[in-house]
């Protein structure tokens, strides 16, 4: 069956990894039928919109997306990534963003005492709510007395439908765990319903051991005790500046991968490295694509084609081992070499 492909380069460093993301979906998946959709700053600057209503609604009518970053130092902060990243996981909801982190073999943490295999965990970030709803606003900008408010929305249904993803993750993985990190000594309202939320999933799950952590003490055990976590489940901004530090720990930014998912699959979910644009390397064709890569094979796990996930995770992990540390590399090399050994 041809698969629908909607490709979103979008700025800097995107567009570079996602073609050698493409490279291998060839390898993999030849039967595609990609659509490259032109979206980010250079679009905003041509025109003036960021993700008109009629594009909006051909994206909606394919099967998954892939998608590089959004954000450019020549368009205001937020313009970009909010009229177009959130609004697409909004759009689209996009309630479990998927962000695994594995330290590869061949892969170095900058962490003492930690081997490859050790840290395998995944963050179920929530994606359509809390603080990224947009609530909020200013009142007598840039005065002495302006006051500034950002709103975080939390329901329920939002949480309890996140949660019980991570439990059924749990689940299939061979550990069975599932921590729930939010902040319910300070933000009250919404880490009282959060918790609530989890205890009672929980208790439907005897098989799935559970604990919680505060925020600030789960960013410290990234760091000093990663191989606790199997499953975390957390709100929309403490997943995100979790999984950067995840991502840190085991291997770079460079191997993050995500995937901005609807189980319904009433619409297209949408697979994208966790990094940013990356301004500071745009075209120089040094950026790593293995993050890109690398959510190519989450992409394929919701197209239920495990075994070519597996693959492309495996050649990926092949070509990181062989790296060379301090030695620079070539994004399209990355790319050539992955493809290659899948094709080969
Ligand atoms: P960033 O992830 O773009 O970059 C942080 C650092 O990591 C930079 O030094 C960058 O060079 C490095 N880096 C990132 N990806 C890399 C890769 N594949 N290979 C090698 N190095 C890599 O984060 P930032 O600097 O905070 O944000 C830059 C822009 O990207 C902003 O406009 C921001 O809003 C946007 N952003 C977009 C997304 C997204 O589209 N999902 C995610 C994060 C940030
Ligand atoms: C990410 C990014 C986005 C987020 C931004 C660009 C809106 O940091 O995908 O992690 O905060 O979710
Ligand atoms: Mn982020």
């Amino acid at each position: 069956m041809t698969v629908r492909l909607g490709v979103i380069g979008g700025d800097g460093i995107g567009p570079e990894v996602v073609a050698e993301a493409r490279k291998v979906l060839d390898v993999v998946l030849p039967d595609v039928q990609a659509t490259e959709y032109d979206l980010g700053a250079a679009r905003y600057h041509r025109t003036g919109d960021v993700l008109p209503d009629e594009v909006l609604a051909q994206l909606a009518g394919e099967d998954v997306l892939l998608l590089g970053a959004v954000g450019d130092p020549s368009v205001p902060s937020g313009v970009l990534e909010r009229g177009l990243l959130l609004k697409l996981r909004f759009a689209f909801d996009h309630y479990v963003n998927l962000r695994p982190s594995r330290l590869w073999p061949g892969t170095s943490s900058p962490l003492a005492g930690v081997a490859p295999g050790d840290i395998d965990l995944v963050v179920v970030r929530e994606g359509t709510e809390g603080l990224y709803c947009g609530a909020g606003g200013s009142v007598r900008k840039g005065t002495a007395a302006e006051v500034a408010t950002e709103e975080s929305l939390n329901t329920r249904y939002g949480a309890e439908r996140a949660v019980r993803d991570a439990f059924d993750r749990a689940m299939r993985r061979p550990r069975r765990k599932v921590t729930l990190v939010h902040k319910n000594n300070v933000l009250v309202n919404a880490g009282d319903l959060w918790a609530r939320t989890f205890a009672e999933v929980a208790a439907e799950y005897p098989d799935v051991q559970t604990e919680y952590q505060h925020v600030d003490a789960a960013a410290m055990f990234l760091v000093t005790d990663p191989q606790r976590y199997d499953v975390i489940v957390t709100d929309n901004l403490f997943g995100d500046i979790l999984t950067d530090l995840a991502a840190a720990v085991t291997g770079g930014i460079g191997l993050a991968a995500s995937g901005n998912i609807n189980p319904t699959r009433a619409y297209p979910s949408m697979f994208e490295p966790v990094h940013g644009s990356a301004p500071d390397i745009a075209g120089q064709g040094v950026a790593d694509p293995a993050a890109a890569i690398l959510s190519t094979a989450l992409l394929l796990d919701h197209l239920d084609r495990p075994a070519d996930a597996r693959r492309v995770e495996e050649a990926v992990g092949a070509e990181v081992a062989k790296r060379v540390p301090g030695e620079k590399l070539r994004t399209a090399e990355v790319g050539d070499a992955i493809a290659a050994a899948l094709a080969g």
